[in-house]
């Protein structure tokens, strides 16, 4: 101690007032320079997930319950995980240092996932290699959250890249709605005569979350990326929709603005382009010709028009008896379409559905041919992969569409009132609230 305060006296009268002066300036400039605007981050960052009352920094739309609630569109209650989520929404792209700049011309990329992180960090290592993804953003939509798949998209440098969570994600709710409820019906409970919570569908199946969750997540993904996030909401281009289980090949990108730029000229009754053919097992027919059918599940792409007129269904999306949002489109939405119901695709496919049963696991015996696991070709790129292989010039060649009988009233698994207000209240947290006309 006393050497200690000896030696702090003898620094003092050797180096003299000036110098002192100077290293408190220094330790204040670093102070005001480096670590206060860190600070100051996280202490708005902390603000913002301060209490119920959510603040958000100016500008930054997402959802805000309460105001929703006044307008007559009641989500439901959000535990306290799902506010920080829905704050975590608000926060820009990252990698905006690295490439400040989007390209006019971009197409959008969406990826929308659950829970696979080796899935997703094969389909990340992939999409690394797609050429022109660097001139884009590309949206992450999480259905719950899962800190290994938050983790694997943070490590992301390849491009502008924003992440959404699904803050109704019947995966954050393990005792209430949207999750399951103790007192909820299950499977073919009797609710008049056991006295539990829930409506049955039309095949006597109570809801299941697990079933349910994709369905919700699609239609709450599309409408906030298209009507919500201040970074797409005013975007009037194409975006590419691709799941956890999507491995994208090199000429990707690049096919699909070429694709999107001949939709119109080509084929005036596409509402689409795609990455992959709709039958996912297939790598493409290898002709000279571009391909007109049905618009299947892998990289489907389509701009904001086609957004509008699917929203303008969004009472039949939201009622239609069917768990899957595919179907869901396909039986209800696209016949309202008349004959613009098909996208155009080139003849050799630019991405690889590596995924087993996709998300719909087990759910459906309809789709077991789906449940295969093709990652053991993986790997193998050709050299033709990597470059633009769509030739303008091709004539067309259609695939006509075989439609769903008129009497096809889906699979169930959607018959809960619960489930189909949510599915309202997602349609209208952006726009002008969408009042169901029978219920
Ligand atoms: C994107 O990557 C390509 C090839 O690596 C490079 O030539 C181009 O300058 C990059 N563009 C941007 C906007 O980073
Ligand atoms: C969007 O795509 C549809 C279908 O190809 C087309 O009719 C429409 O004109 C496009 N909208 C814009 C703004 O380009």
């Amino acid at each position: 101690m006393g050497l200690f305060s000896s030696k702090r006296g003898a620094a003092a009268s050797s180096c003299g007032g000036r110098q002192l002066w100077i290293l408190l300036l220094l330790q204040i400039m670093v102070l005001v320079f480096v670590v206060g605007p860190y600070l100051a981050a996280t202490e708005e960052f902390n603000g913002w997930l301060e209490g119920g009352n959510l603040r958000r920094p100016a500008g930054s739309p997402v959802v805000d319950p309460e105001a929703l609630r006044l307008r007559g569109v009641n989500l439901p209650e959000l535990n306290e995980l799902a506010k920080q989520l829905l704050v975590r929404n608000s926060l820009p792209p990252r990698n905006r240092d690295l490439f400040p700049a989007l390209s006019d011309d971009r197409v959008v990329i969406v990826l929308y996932v659950h829970s696979r992180p080796k899935y997703l960090e094969l389909v990340v290592s992939s999409l690394a290699e797609v050429r022109g993804i660097n001139e884009t953003l590309l949206i992450v939509s999480h259905d719950g959250f899962y800190e290994e798949m938050n983790t694997i998209v943070e490590s992301i440098r390849f491009c502008q890249v924003k992440q959404i969570f699904a803050p109704w994600s019947p995966h954050l709710y393990t005792d209430q709605f949207p999750g399951f409820t103790p007192g909820d019906c299950q499977s073919k409970d009797d609710a008049d005569r056991l006295g539990c919570k829930g409506n049955a569908d039309q095949y006597g199946n109570h809801r299941s979350v697990r079933i349910v969750s994709l369905k919700h997540h699609w239609w709450w993904m599309m409408n906030t990326v298209w009507d919500g996030l201040e970074e797409t909401k005013g975007f009037n281009g194409h975006m590419m929709f691709i799941e956890e289980d999507h491995y994208m090949l090199p000429n990707a990108y690049r096919n699909i603005q070429i694709l999107a730029k001949l939709k119109q000229e080509k084929c005036p009754d596409c509402i689409a382009v795609n990455a992959a053919p709709f039958d996912v097992k297939s790598r493409g027919e290898g002709f000279s010709k571009l391909v007109a059918e049905k618009v299947g599940n892998v990289g489907y792409t389509f701009n904001r028009t086609v957004w509008e007129r699917i929203h303008d269904k969004a009472e039949s999306f939201c009622t239609f008896d069917d768990y899957n949002w595919d179907i869901t489109m396909w039986a209800t939405i696209y016949p309202t379409f008349g004959s613009a119901r098909y996208t155009l695709r080139g003849p050799r496919t630019s991405a690889v559905h590596f995924g087993r049963c996709g998300l719909h696991q087990g759910y459906s015996k309809s789709r077991s041919t789906e449940c295969r696991d093709s990652s053991m070709r993986l790997g193998i790129i050709d050299e033709g992969d990597k470059v633009p292989n769509i030739d303008p010039r091709w004539p067309v060649h259609t695939f006509p569409i075989k439609g769903y009988s008129s009497g096809f009233r889906g699979w169930g698994g959607w018959g809960d009132k619960r489930d189909q207000q949510l599915c309202f209240a997602y349609s209208s947290m952006y726009s002008n609230p969408i009042i169901p006309t029978d219920h």
